[in-house]
């Protein structure tokens, strides 16, 4: 039986389609997804014990629904499916932005939105220049290199650790224990979850001696504001500095991490696309809009229902766990004609829902347009001729559609 067979045999039978699986996406499933909206909005994933939502209207919705579905347990496809996994991983919810619930959120996302305006990220765009083009001139014409390597990976981790503060000296070894603990999202394996408990502890770990050395002595660094942080005339408590550090490096790399690397080999893919960008580079932020929805970095969040609801006409129970599958919404095609095609002129590419949408929508979404934007606009300009070079490997996850080697050559 061909893989193309298998794929038929899935969505035949579309209960065993294994949306918990890391191996599932590794294969890229737009036809499986697009076959399964055919026959429903949302769908029942048995093998995971969740709900899917498939369509980008019914994603809005109930991540704009922060009173019924709570942010509070499973918020991955891999704790959707092993709800256990959320304590074992020793998070305390009611301090972790990511996982926590109105009115608390409210308040800890208001503490840190201050540094994330428009006007202070648009300041970082010299910085995020430079580190670019540093990374891009290291890249030698008419050899081959490894894109995950030489850009992918250093130019996200750079903009994270200047902004947190951390030396550079550091770099290296927290964006292998960054990717570490992401590994804990191949749901398939209690190998990986353990690993990634023990680099998230490092993690944690790093940053208590980074937030003890800042109290002793403030920088103009992110980690100081953690440490001398106040909500409501209260000081934070450790744990929400720390977690706070680890959000932030762990959502800010391996997500732009992979944008970068997808959005190499989908432009290598459609050349006539990227000689277009090429031959007019005022094209890029909707070419950048166009990646996301096209890749969808970020596989899909999860929620758990706190009410009965009803969803494409599906009835929820309280207690139910919610996946809103960002890789089915961003290829909706209620919302874009010919959603699987790639085209940098699309209309309303931003519409996508790369970023998720709603309360806890991303925190970092103008930081990683404006990396993704630099990084485009430099490699084009430098690099205009990137070839593909061998086989891509796909990480395997079921958080991150994140690529682990991508040979390229410059002509
Ligand atoms: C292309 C790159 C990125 C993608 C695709 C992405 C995607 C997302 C998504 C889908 C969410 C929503 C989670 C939910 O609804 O449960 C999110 C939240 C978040 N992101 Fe990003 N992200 C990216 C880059 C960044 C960067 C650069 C930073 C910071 C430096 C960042 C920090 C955060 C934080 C702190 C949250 C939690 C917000 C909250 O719960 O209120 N992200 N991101």
């Amino acid at each position: 039986m061909g893989a193309g067979d298998e794929r038929e045999a899935m969505v035949d039978t579309p209960l065993s389609v294994p949306l918990e699986s890391a191996e599932f996406y590794v294969g890229q499933p737009y036809d499986v997804l697009r076959r399964l909206r055919e026959q429903a909005d949302v769908y029942w994933c048995e093998s995971g014990g969740f709900w899917t939502l498939l369509r980008h209207a019914d994603v809005v919705r109930i991540s704009k629904d922060a009173q019924r579905y709570s942010s509070a347990g499973a918020i991955m496809i891999d704790e959707a499916a092993h709800p256990e996994r959320v304590e074992a991983r020793g998070l305390d919810a009611g301090e972790y932005l990511l996982r926590t619930d109105p009115p608390r959120h409210l308040r800890l996302r208001r503490f840190v939105s201050k540094w994330f305006t428009p006007r202070s990220i648009s300041a970082l765009e010299g910085q995020i220049r430079d580190i670019a083009r540093r990374q891009i001139a290291e890249i030698e014409p008419n050899k081959d290199f490894d894109v995950v390597e030489m850009l992918a990976q250093p130019v996200p981790i750079a903009v994270v650790a200047t902004l947190l503060g951390v030396p550079r000296s550091d770099w290296q070894e927290l964006k292998r224990l960054a990717a570490a603990q992401s590994a804990a999202h191949d749901a398939g394996s209690e190998d990986t979850f353990r690993a990634a408990a023990v680099a998230r502890r490092d993690i944690l770990d790093y940053f208590r001696e980074q937030l003890r050395e800042r109290r002793e002595a403030p920088r103009d660094d992110l980690i100081t504001k953690f440490a001398w942080g106040e909500i409501e005339g209260q000081p934070l408590s450790l744990e929400t500095q720390l977690l706070f550090c680890l959000d932030f490096l762990v959502a800010g790399t391996e997500t732009t991490d992979a944008t970068i690397s997808n959005a190499l080999v989908t432009l290598a893919e459609h050349h006539e696309q990227r000689d277009a960008v090429v031959a007019d580079p005022s094209l890029i932020p909707n070419a950048v809009e166009e990646i996301l929805r096209y890749v969808s970095p970020v596989i899909a969040m999860a929620r758990t229902a706190l009410a009965q609801d009803v969803i494409g006409g599906e009835r929820i129970a309280p207690g139910e766990r919610i996946v809103l599958l960002y890789m089915s919404a961003n290829r909706d095609e209620h919302v874009w004609d010919d959603a699987d095609a790639f085209d940098v002129h699309r209309e309303r590419a931003s519409a996508h829902l790369a970023f998720g949408t709603g309360p806890h929508a991303c925190i970092g979404a103008g930081l990683a347009r404006l990396e993704l934007r630099v990084v485009l606009e430099e490699l084009l300009l430098h690099l205009p001729n990137l070839r593909l070079n061998g086989e891509v490997t796909r990480l395997r996850s079921t958080l991150i559609n994140g690529i682990s080697s991508l040979p390229m050559i410059s002509r």
